[in-house]
């Protein structure tokens, strides 16, 4: 099931609030959603304690960079999606997720050091598919190359 990270180095970006919709969005159109609160200051979890959370949605936020893997893993095998709220940082935590995401959204406001910020964000997802490319049989390639690669070559059940 699709997981997908919300990533900016660029603190005030948006991702949280992104998170918080989109994970709402899909619950209220009868999808399972976890989120997982991966920033220390925990904003997700902490709106969560606001009425009105669909019981389909589920949010996690005792993760650290020894659990996060494991708690992309089992979320994937309980929810149809994953939304991952990071932190504003290129920190292993973060990178971690980036990892294990079939898609990352990188919010960003109109203003120039938004750009920048963005682009370095960028920067940093394509330095994990590249090094997810060059070990193509690492767990770290991404998920939805594994499916791609597993399409190509007919070896599907052994690379999903
Ligand atoms: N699309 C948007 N348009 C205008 N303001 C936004 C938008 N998304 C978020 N905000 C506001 O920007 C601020 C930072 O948002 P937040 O989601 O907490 O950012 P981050 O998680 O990246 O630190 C909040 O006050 C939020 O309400
Ligand atoms: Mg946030």
């Amino acid at each position: 099931m699709p997981t997908i990270a919300i990533a900016s180095s660029k603190g005030g970006s948006g991702k949280s609030t992104t998170a918080a919709l989109l994970a709402m969005t899909l619950a209220e159109h009868g999808a399972t959603v976890t989120v997982i609160d991966a920033d220390p200051n925990r904003p997700i979890a902490k709106w969560a304690q606001h009425a009105g959370k669909p019981d389909s949605l589920t949010v996690l936020s005792e993760v650290t960079e020894s659990t996060i893997i494991d708690t992309i893993e089992e979320s994937g095998r309980r929810a149809q999606f994953v939304i991952i709220d990071l932190e504003g940082s290129a920190s292993l935590m973060v990178c971690l997720a980036i990892s294990r995401a079939d898609l990352v959204i990188i919010p960003t406001q109109g203003s120039p050091l938004g750009a920048t910020e963005t682009a370095g964000t960028v920067r940093l997802v394509k330095i994990q598919e590249i090094a997810a490319l060059q070990n193509p049989g690492s767990d770290s390639v991404y998920p939805h190359q594994r499916r791609d690669a597993a399409a190509q070559d007919g070896s599907a059940s052994t690379a999903l």
